[in-house]
């Protein structure tokens, strides 16, 4: 008994010490500019913002160790894959990959990840929600002209032209 005593102090000890151990739990002052559908946003903010964007909100349990360097490595890594909150800096092409990306993710059921939805349950992507991402991947970048819209605009001014030219 005397040893489990001591095997007892000597974790808490670990423990308590481990705590002054420094965690780097900044979030960077960047201006969140991810301005999908507001259907969409709050798909993407209740599940992928705390690890893919400048706007985590750190747990209770990211400030106790060891959980806490878990939870910081998460962030950090997730932050240098994806940063969602720098969305308008990215090209249009770039848009409609990284959506394209996200929703492999998830589908592969990769994304949330599970350690994630499994303290935040209401993180999991339904199938709905799902449904959304796409209906908005899908229109992402359809207002920027695509070659069959630069063809309309090219008959149109050589018709255009063709006027002129009568009219001469
Ligand atoms: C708990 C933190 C966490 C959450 C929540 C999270 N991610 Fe991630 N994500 C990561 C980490 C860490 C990586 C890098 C390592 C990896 O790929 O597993 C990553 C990588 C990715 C990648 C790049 C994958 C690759 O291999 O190229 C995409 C895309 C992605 N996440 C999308 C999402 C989406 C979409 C959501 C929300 C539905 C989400 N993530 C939620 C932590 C998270």
């Amino acid at each position: 008994m005397k040893l489990f005593k001591k095997i007892i102090f000597v974790l808490f000890a670990i423990f308590l010490v481990i705590q002054f151990i420094p965690v780097n739990r900044q979030n960077p002052q960047d201006p969140n500019t991810f301005n999908a559908p507001p259907e969409v946003k709050v798909i993407f903010e209740r599940s992928c913002f705390d690890c893919h964007t400048a706007q985590t909100e750190w747990p209770w349990y990211s400030f106790v160790a060891p959980i806490s360097w878990l939870v910081a490595r998460d962030v950090s890594e997730g932050r240098k894959e994806l940063r969602l909150d720098l969305w308008g800096s990215y090209s249009d092409a770039d848009k409609k990959n990284i959506i394209r990306h996200c929703i492999k993710e998830i589908e592969e059921g990769k994304m949330p990840m599970p350690i994630y939805t499994l303290i935040h349950t209401d993180a999991d992507i339904t199938p709905d929600q799902l449904a959304l991402i796409k209906k908005w991947h899908v229109s992402l970048g359809k207002s920027s002209v695509s070659p069959e819209s630069t063809d309309n605009i090219r008959s149109e001014s050589r018709h255009k032209e063709h006027e002129n030219e009568e009219k001469h």
